[in-house]
């Protein structure tokens, strides 16, 4: 962060986050790392109650009776402005809980493999090509195209080509960004409502027509088959556009760079077995949903403090998953921190086991010819609602520059 006095001190991994983090908001940088001193909890003038303690945000994502995301200060809220007052109801009413337990199996780790097959094969069969032949290629343009992808595939729009997914993947950017400016206020202006609903409408297009008539391998196929109708329908797939798109493209490529700029990697090619290990790390250092938002909907105590209705809370959860330290393949699982990049409770993510197999097949592709990569040019994303690189330029070593195995740990 700006002024920062232990910025030199860093290692190049976490300078480098720093940066993307700095580059999409400085602001929210500055949150970031301030909120260090917000533990267990501290009211903040402006932005309310703000945490970093991973209790703390546990407690108050599983208190549904006492926190809301569908008042002011959440981002149900938002999507209230866009979709209509029955997203009240699907969100955080009654309808979210039918919603949830017919939604329950939509993502399996078995369905979320095969969605990742039937969208991704050919394309990393291309990358992993490129990769092998020593070529550059530029990670974050090709998380944005697979992601797009995999957004034409559950959206029924079919996958296309790379410009039909980057074009898909740019505009769930544009919907996610007109919710940049609602970090402290989540009312938005006529203009930007009537943005949001225009590309909603532009991209659940296709949604009616698939919905009717996909097989029940399809999500679409698969929601009409657990019973959602099709406004549910729509109103998911509006949801799994914003909430699954830059999200995962930034956990994606931040987490390559995270296996090169901490020479992880290595210990990664020398043992595959830790696959799982890299994506959960990946996952906890990147937490590319970074502040989770609630409004207090009833008086409650939280660590001590009095929250009263009406205040909002602002749960740091980068903050709370970086504490622990940098990204380590060696890093046992912290039971304090589990999953909380996917947030907890009831509105834990949805398409979490997607994300998952998401960066598994993307960090197998990488290692698939057994040969490390370096970075040759990163650029951060600026102004952007996650914080990730705009491009990750990276190049497999040829085989006279292998570095010598490394051991498994003692
Ligand atoms: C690395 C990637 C991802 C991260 C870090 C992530 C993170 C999160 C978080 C923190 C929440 C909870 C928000 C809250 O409580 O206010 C959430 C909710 C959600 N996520 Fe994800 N997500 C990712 C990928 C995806 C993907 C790939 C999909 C589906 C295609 C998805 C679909 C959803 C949905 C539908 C919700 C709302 C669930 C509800 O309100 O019941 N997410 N996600």
């Amino acid at each position: 962060m700006v002024g920062d006095p232990a910025h030199v001190l860093l290692d190049s991994a976490t300078r480098h986050e720093r940066v993307l983090l700095r580059a999409a908001r400085p602001a929210l940088a500055a949150l970031l790392l301030g909120g260090r001193l917000a533990v267990p909890i501290r009211r903040v003038p402006r932005l309310g109650w703000v945490s970093a303690d991973p209790l703390v945000a546990r407690q108050v994502l599983g208190d549904h009776r006492s926190f809301t995301l569908v008042a002011e200060g959440g981002v149900g809220h938002l999507w209230a402005q866009v979709l209509g007052d029955w997203v009240y109801d699907l969100f955080d009413g009654p309808g979210h809980h039918d919603l949830r337990t017919r939604a329950r199996d939509l993502f399996t780790e078995a369905t979320a493999a095969e969605l990742v097959r039937g969208a991704w094969d050919a394309r990393l069969a291309t990358a992993r090509a490129a990769l092998a032949a020593g070529d550059p290629v530029d990670v974050a343009g090709l998380a944005r195209v697979l992601v797009g992808r995999m957004l034409g595939s559950l959206l029924g729009l079919g996958t296309g080509t790379d410009e039909d997914a980057r074009s898909l993947f740019a505009t769930g950017e544009r919907l996610a960004a007109i919710a940049l400016g609602s970090a402290a206020d989540t009312t938005l202006g006529p203009a930007s409502v009537a943005e949001a609903k225009r590309i909603v409408d532009e991209l659940t297009a296709g949604v009616p027509a698939a919905w009717r008539t996909a097989g029940p391998e399809s999500l679409l196929g698969r929601c009409r088959e657990l019973g959602l109708g099709l406004r549910e329908t729509t109103g998911l797939s509006a949801l799994l556009m914003v909430a699954g798109t830059e999200t995962a493209a930034s956990a994606m490529a931040r987490t390559v760079a995270l296996l090169h700029d901490t020479g992880e990697q290595h210990r990664l090619l020398a043992e595959p077995a830790l696959l799982p290990v890299a994506v959960r790390e990946g996952l906890r250092v990147t937490t590319p949903a970074p502040v989770i938002g609630r409004s207090v909907r009833r008086d409650v105590t939280v660590a001590g403090r009095r929250l009263r209705a009406g205040e909002r809370i602002m749960l740091l959860t980068w903050t709370a998953n970086t504490a622990p330290g940098g990204f380590d393949l060696a890093r046992p699982y912290l039971p304090a921190n589990r999953q909380l990049w996917f947030g907890a409770g009831r509105h834990l993510c949805l398409g979490a086991a997607l994300a998952r197999a998401e960066l598994g097949a993307l960090l197998r592709t990488m290692t698939a010819a057994g040969r490390p990569w370096r970075v040759e040019r990163r650029i951060p994303q600026r102004r952007a609602l996650i914080p990730t690189y705009r491009e990750l330029v990276v190049r497999q070593a040829d085989d006279q520059h292998r570095p010598a195995p490394v051991g498994p740990r003692p």
